[in-house]
C-alpha cells in the first residue's frame, strides 16, 4: 500500500465534511421491512444462512499460549475446541466424539498433553483429529480408525486473531478479509495482545445493535456527552467492500483532541495521523465492528441469543506492556468505552420493545446509513433472495458503490 494512503484518506474525509447533499447518482434506498427483525420465518432463514458459512472471529493467540492449549468457543450453540497444534497453528474441532457424541474436553480452557480423550468411553484423537485410541477394538471390526476423524472447521489466523469457518470450501481467510486485511497490515499486528474481555447481555435482536455501530448519525442525540463531543459525525467517509465488509472513517472535531483514557499509552507500530486524529471503524461481515485508535482497538462482536436477545462481546487489543499487571490506565479507558456502549444499549432495547408495536415503521435509511442497507443486501445474498418472502426482501441498490479499493 502506498505511503500516501493516510493522506488520501484524510483528504477524502475532509471532502465529506463539505458536501451539501448525497452524490447526484446515489440511489433512493427503499425502507427495510420491519419483518426482518421479528418474522419467525425470516429469522429462521437468517439463522441458517448467516452463521453456518463465512469466517467468524473465535479467539486470540494469547489464549492458546502453548502447544496443546485449548479453549472452548461456544458463541453459536455448538461447542468448538480451538486448539494450538504443536506446529504452532490453531485447529478447530467440534467438541463431539465420533463414537456417540461425548465431550472431548470439559473445561472451558486448559492444556492437553498429546491427545483429546472422550469422557464417555475413552476414545482418543490426536491433534489432527484422527482417532488414535479405541478401547475394545474387537467390538468394532468394521471401523477403520484412519477414516475416523473429528468433525472440524476451517481455522486460520490473521496476525494473532483466529477465525473459523464451517464451510470446507471457503476461500482463504486473507482473501476474504480483502481491504480490511490491507488496512490492518499497515499496523504491527504481532505486537497486539488481548487486554480485556467484557460481555453485555442485551434485550434486542442483534441486528438492531449492530446497525448502531454502522452509522454515526445517532451521535448528535445518543452520545451528546461522550462521542459527539470529539467526533465530527458529518466528516465521515464510508466505503463499501465486497463480501459485505465496509468501513467508516470519521474525523475528530479538533486536531488537538486526545482521548483522555488513552493518554500515556503506547501507539501501535505503523499508526499514523489517520488513527491519531480520526476514527477508522471497520466492519467484517456479519458481526465484527472495530473502531481503531492509535493506541489500541476494541473488537465489538455481536452474537444472537435467540431472536430477541443478543450478546455483545467486547475484546480489547493493544501493544503489550511487558510482564506484570495491566497498567492501571486501562480501567478508565474501558470504563469510558463502556459508558458509551451503555448509551447505545439503553436505546436499542427500546427499539426492540417497539417491534411489537403497531406503530413500528419499516426503518428509513438516509445516505449516512447506507452501510446498514448494504449489510441487509448482503444478508439476502447469503440467504438467496428467492427463498425470502417478497415483502421481506431488500432489493439490491448499492452494487455500483462496492469497490475493492481505498480512495
Ligand atoms: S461417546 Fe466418545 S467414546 Fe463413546
Ligand atoms: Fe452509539
Amino acid at each position: 500500500m502506498p505511503d500516501s494512503f493516510s493522506q488520501r484518506l484524510l483528504q477524502a474525509i475532509g471532502a465529506e465534511r463539505e458536501r451539501r447533499a448525497p452524490p447526484a447518482d446515489f440511489p433512493a434506498l427503499p425502507p427495510l421491512p420491519a419483518g426482518r427483525y421479528r418474522d419467525p420465518a425470516f429469522l429462521a432463514l437468517e439463522r441458517d444462512a448467516l452463521w453456518r458459512g463465512g469466517w467468524l472471529y473465535a479467539g486470540h493467540a494469547d489464549e492458546l499460549p502453548a502447544p496443546g492449549s485449548f479453549l472452548v468457543w461456544d458463541r453459536l450453540g455448538a461447542p468448538v475446541i480451538l486448539l494450538r497444534h504443536p506446529d504452532g497453528e490453531p485447529r478447530a474441532f467440534f467438541n463431539a466424539c465420533r463414537h456417540r457424541g461425548g465431550p472431548l474436553v470439559d473445561a472451558k480452557s486448559g492444556c492437553l498433553d498429546t491427545q483429546l480423550r472422550c469422557r464417555y468411553h475413552g476414545w482418543s484423537y490426536d491433534f489432527d483429529g484422527r482417532l488414535s485410541g479405541l478401547r475394545d477394538r474387537r467390538d468394532f471390526p468394521q471401523l477403520a480408525p484412519a477414516d475416523c476423524r473429528l468433525a472440524s472447521l476451517r481455522c486460520e489466523r490473521f496476525g494473532n486473531w483466529i477465525f473459523v469457518n464451517a464451510d470446507p470450501e471457503a476461500e482463504p481467510l486473507r482473501d476474504w478479509l480483502g481491504p480490511v486485511g490491507d488496512y490492518f497490515e499497515r499496523l504491527d499486528l504481532d505486537s497486539l495482545r488481548l487486554v480485556h474481555r467484557e460481555l453485555f447481555d442485551i434485550n434486542c435482536n442483534f441486528k438492531i445493535l449492530l446497525e448502531g455501530f454502522l452509522e454515526v448519525y445517532h451521535l448528535g442525540n445518543v452520545h451528546t456527552g461522550t462521542v459527539d463531543r470529539f467526533l465530527d459525525y458529518r466528516a465521515t467517509l464510508m466505503l463499501l467492500w465486497p463480501r459485505g465488509h465496509s468501513c467508516m472513517l470519521t474525523a475528530n472535531r479538533s486536531r488537538d483532541w486526545q482521548d483522555p483514557g488513552a493518554r500515556g499509552m503506547p501507539e501501535i507500530g505503523g499508526a499514523t495521523d489517520l488513527e491519531r486524529h480520526n476514527n477508522p471503524s471497520l466492519h467484517l461481515f456479519p458481526n465484527l465492528v472495530t473502531p481503531v485508535a492509535a493506541t489500541g482497538l476494541p473488537f465489538n462482536l455481536l452474537w444472537p441469543q435467540g431472536d430477541e436477545r443478543s450478546l455483545l462481546e467486547v475484546l480489547w487489543f493493544a501493544p503489550g506492556w511487558g510482564d506484570g499487571e495491566r497498567p492501571a490506565l486501562w480501567e478508565r479507558r474501558i470504563e469510558n468505552y463502556n459508558r458509551i456502549l451503555r448509551e447505545d444499549i439503553e436505546l436499542v432495547e427500546r427499539i426492540q420493545e417497539n417491534l411489537r408495536s403497531p406503530g413500528m415503521p419499516d426503518p428509513l435509511l438516509g445516505y449516512a446509513e447506507r452501510r446498514i442497507y448494504y449489510w441487509h443486501e448482503q444478508l439476502d445474498q447469503r440467504i438467496g433472495a428467492e427463498r425470502i418472502p417478497p415483502g421481506l426482501r431488500v432489493p439490491p441498490r448499492l452494487n455500483a458503490l462496492v469497490t475493492e479499493d481505498w480512495p
